[in-house]
């Protein structure tokens, strides 16, 4: 039997042939890039649920066992047994440090943790009310002018170079934001507390006073950034290849990345998870707000629940869940927001609208709470959720710079437009 797929125009009678490529796990693919010229068609795949973009050897999904790996190790057992930076240097560099790699690899980042004090200036020209999404993603499409040689290069060690500067100014700007429009003193990076540690710092520190961070926030807020390290061709990263298919400065791909991320359907959902908690307020209400994210006459969806691609449950749900618990119980959190979070997830997991349809909490479920009970305002939700993704960005711009050719992403269309000019 041959490794085809024949595919037959019933209009005509006329039969093509597409190969089969096999992956090392998971589906396989049907090779269709002869497709339009054998049968003069293209696919038609709204929100590219059968499509697979690339190769890829980073992170491997299956949605139906809730299977989640980077470079071949499960998720869980990385997240019992490394910490985020293991992560960000095995995405990087296809293996997990030594003890020796790991402690250069971390200097690296506390080297290139500082910004130029010219970029300082940006954050004055932002309305304090301006949401760190949006200054985000123009601080590191800045960074374009700043780098402008970083577009010309086309080497793997330089590669690496602009990778470490990004994951490492990131946390930076993303604190020296949230200071300046508090008006608190600039505190610069101290990164001997480890890269988890000094993002907290950054936040909290004040010249007079010490910061005693508790080993459980450490670690929780450690987790939340690796287990939102990389989750192969969601949205963001597709745009971040995508833009990248451009030869585009890589500065660019990374603030598309972030600007892709935004949307409360991906990477806005952990503040949207908060604010719908607290628009919901009481546990006397969350039936009639179940009862409106079941009709579909209302826009109204349940944040943090259901996923694109997990259709069983989200493993970096269940990872985070008990470590959320473990963090409320020791440090406490406004308990009203927990137990309307918990009514929610027990009506959800009985109901049949939700089991139906496959609707488990996701990572952010979980992630907007552990991240509120750290003290972080809402709104810097999804920064943070950047701060944990740019390894995954960059490893996967990186594979796709690795390529002999680069091919442009350029999807096609099914026209649906008049035909002549309409009538005047
Ligand atoms: N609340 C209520 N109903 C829902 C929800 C929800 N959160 N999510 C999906 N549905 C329903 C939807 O109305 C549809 O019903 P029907 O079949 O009767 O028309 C069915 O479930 C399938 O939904 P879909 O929109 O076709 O599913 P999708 O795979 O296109 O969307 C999703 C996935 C994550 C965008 C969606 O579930 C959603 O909007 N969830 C809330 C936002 C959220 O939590 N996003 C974070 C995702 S995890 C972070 C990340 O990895 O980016």
């Amino acid at each position: 039997m041959s490794n085809t797929v024949t595919l037959t125009d019933n209009r005509n009678g006329k039969s093509y042939e597409f190969p089969i490529l096999d992956g090392t796990k998971g589906p396989s693919v049907i090779d269709i890039s002869s497709l339009y010229k054998d049968t003069g068609m293209f696919t038609f795949d709204r929100g590219y649920t059968s499509t697979a973009m690339c190769r890829s050897a980073i992170t491997y999904i299956d949605g139906e066992k809730g299977e989640l790996m980077h470079r071949g190790y499960d998720i869980a057992w990385l997240a019992k047994n490394k910490m985020y930076l293991d992560l960000v240097y095995l995405l990087f560099y296809k293996h997990l440090p030594s003890q020796d790699e790991f402690v250069s690899f971390k200097k690296d980042l506390k080297e290139r943790s500082y910004l130029n004090e010219k970029m300082l200036k940006l954050f004055d020209c932002f309305p304090d009310k301006a949401h760190p999404m949006a200054v985000l993603q123009a601080c590191v499409a800045t960074m374009s002018a700043y780098y402008k040689r970083d577009m010309n290069f086309d080497d793997m060690h330089d590669y690496m170079e602009l990778a470490k500067r990004l994951v490492a100014k990131i946390p930076t700007f993303i604190a020296f934001h949230y200071r300046h429009t508090r008006g608190f003193p600039t505190i610069y990076p101290d990164l001997d507390r480890g890269f988890t540690e000094n993002f907290l710092y950054m936040l909290r520190a004040f010249p007079h006073n010490k910061v005693e961070l508790r080993p459980i926030e450490a670690k929780a807020f450690d987790t939340v950034l690796m287990l939102h390290a990389d989750h192969e061709q969601n949205a963001s990263t597709t745009t971040v290849r995508t833009v990248g298919s451009t030869h585009a400065h890589p500065y660019s791909c990374i603030s598309a990345g972030i600007g892709a991320l935004w949307g409360h359907a991906h990477g806005g959902a952990n503040e949207g998870v908060i604010r719908q908690l607290e628009m919901i307020g009481s546990v006397d209400r969350v039936d009639e707000f179940i009862k409106r994210a079941k009709d579909h006459n209302d826009p109204f969806r349940l944040m943090g629940f259901g996923h694109r691609v997990y259709k069983n449950f989200d493993p970096r749900a269940k990872v985070l869940k008990g470590l959320r618990d473990q963090l409320i119980n020791e440090i406490g959190i406004d308990s009203n927001l927990i137990k309307v979070a918990t009514r929610i997830e027990e009506i959800a997991l009985n109901d049949e609208y939700f089991i139906s349809r496959n609707l488990y909490p996701n990572v952010d479920f979980h992630s907007g709470l552990i991240l509120k009970a750290l003290g972080i305002p809402n709104e810097m939700f999804a920064a943070i959720f950047v701060m944990g993704r740019v390894p995954g960005w960059l490893s996967q711009w990186m594979e796709l710079k690795a390529q002999d050719t680069i091919k442009i992403v350029r999807p096609r269309q099914l026209y649906v437009g008049p035909t002549c000019p309409p009538e005047a």
